[in-house]
């Protein structure tokens, strides 16, 4: 049957829920040529966003050319220009005037073109000899794409990726051919907040303050509530105000995590939906997911597990190291605690978000973060 509340690549936007003033900065500041940084929590919404407004500029006929390339799985400067000139060729029309040109760009390079066996997508293998050849294939490409007639978009997934390649100084390579083109807006997007931070915020870095900033906050409670309340009714299932309040709080807003529950609860629903129904459906997913908690334990040690019982019994501990939460969850001194949390959120388990200039921390999986409140 039919879900429509997905926890998977964006659909729609009939089945994407607000983001309306995020989606407003996003379209005027490609528009008008102004790069942008995209910071948020994991999961929280910030590739469905920028899908989001990929189908707004197509779907408003903008003038502009779209191009989504995710570095998640980079590994060098060789697979970042790989994985771009993929992520080209995929986005422009093979017929078209910039798809034919790009073709002969293409064949200059002698690729060699090859499918995903699961996806049928053609992705680009190229045998890029050496750091000179990547970065001048990086700026043919970059300077191609800058002399269409058409302005782009270049939005660049898990950015902060670039920093794990063994090339010394990519930040300072890539700045400096951006810094040449005229008709590229780019889009940075990262989950590593201190990376991304650091990338587009450290005064002594190439990228320092070289973009606006837009951070995802999580959605308003009342406009979630009325998205899973409508999306419900539409499948004629009549869901209570206190049921949907109850997904919104036991997840936290966290769209990944509400998304997966209203998924679970919509599967169960005969007829009418109440506070029960949603809570039979939380139950099975953290049963069905206590596998992979398991795992958790077995790669922390035990202060870094404990410290997590803490905080997920808390919900959320803006004073890690105070005397009072050390003592109550028996955490030890507050030195080793300080270890812990840069370590937990490095691994990004821990979730730090910074609130009236003040670090929050929580977990990052409230999945998790309710099983454990519940085990422990
Ligand atoms: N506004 C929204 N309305 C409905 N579903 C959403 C919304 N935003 C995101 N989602 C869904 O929530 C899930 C997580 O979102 P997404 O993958 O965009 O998060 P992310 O911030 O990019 O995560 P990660 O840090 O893991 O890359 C996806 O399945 C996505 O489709
Ligand atoms: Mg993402």
């Amino acid at each position: 049957m039919y879900n429509p509340f997905i926890f998977r690549a964006y659909q729609t936007k009939e089945l994407f829920c607000d983001r309306q003033e995020e989606l407003k900065i996003l379209v005027t500041n490609t528009l008008s040529g102004a790069d942008t940084t995209l910071i948020a929590q994991r999961r929280i919404g910030k590739t469905g966003l920028i899908y989001r407004l990929i189908d707004e500029i197509r779907s408003e006929n903008l003038p502009i050319l779209p191009i989504y390339v995710d570095i998640f799985a980079t590994r060098s400067l060789e697979d970042f220009v790989k994985a771009l000139s993929t992520a080209v060729m995929n986005a422009i029309p093979e017929k078209s005037s910039i798809g034919k040109r790009f073709a002969k760009f293409i064949r200059s390079l002698r690729p060699l073109i090859t499918y995903d066996p699961l996806t049928s997508t053609p992705q680009i293998q190229l045998t890029l000899r050496g750091e000179d050849e990547q970065k001048q294939t990086l700026t043919g490409l970059l300077t191609f794409l800058d002399s269409q007639d058409k302005k782009i978009l270049l939005a660049i997934d898990e950015f902060q990726q670039i920093r794990e390649y063994p090339e010394k100084n990519v930040e300072a390579m890539l700045r400096t051919i951006i810094q040449t083109l005229n008709n590229v807006t780019f889009l940075y997007c990262g989950s590593k907040r201190h990376m991304m931070l650091d990338i587009f915020g450290g005064e002594r870095n190439p990228f320092y303050r070289s973009t606006a900033f837009v951070t995802l906050q999580k959605l308003d409670h009342m406009v979630y509530a009325e998205f899973i309340t409508k999306h419900f009714l539409d499948g004629g299932f009549n869901i209570d105000d206190d049921a949907a309040d109850y997904i919104l709080n036991w997840t936290r807003r966290h769209t990944y995590f509400t998304q997966r529950l209203c998924h679970a609860v919509y599967n169960m629903a005969h007829g009418k939906v109440d506070v029960a129904l949603v809570k039979q459906a939380a139950a099975q997913i953290l049963q069905s997911d206590s596998v992979v908690f398991g795992q958790y334990q077995q790669l922390l040690t035990a202060g870094q597990w404990n410290f997590l019982i803490a905080v997920a019994k808390e919900g959320e501990v803006s004073q890690t190291t105070s005397r009072q939460f050390l003592r109550k969850y028996h955490l030890g001194n507050p030195s080793s605690v300080n270890r812990i949390v840069t370590s937990l959120v490095e691994k990004n388990l821990l979730d730090e978000s910074v609130e009236g200039g003040k670090p929050i921390y929580s977990l990052n999986d409230v999945f998790l973060s309710r099983w454990l409140e519940e085990v422990y």
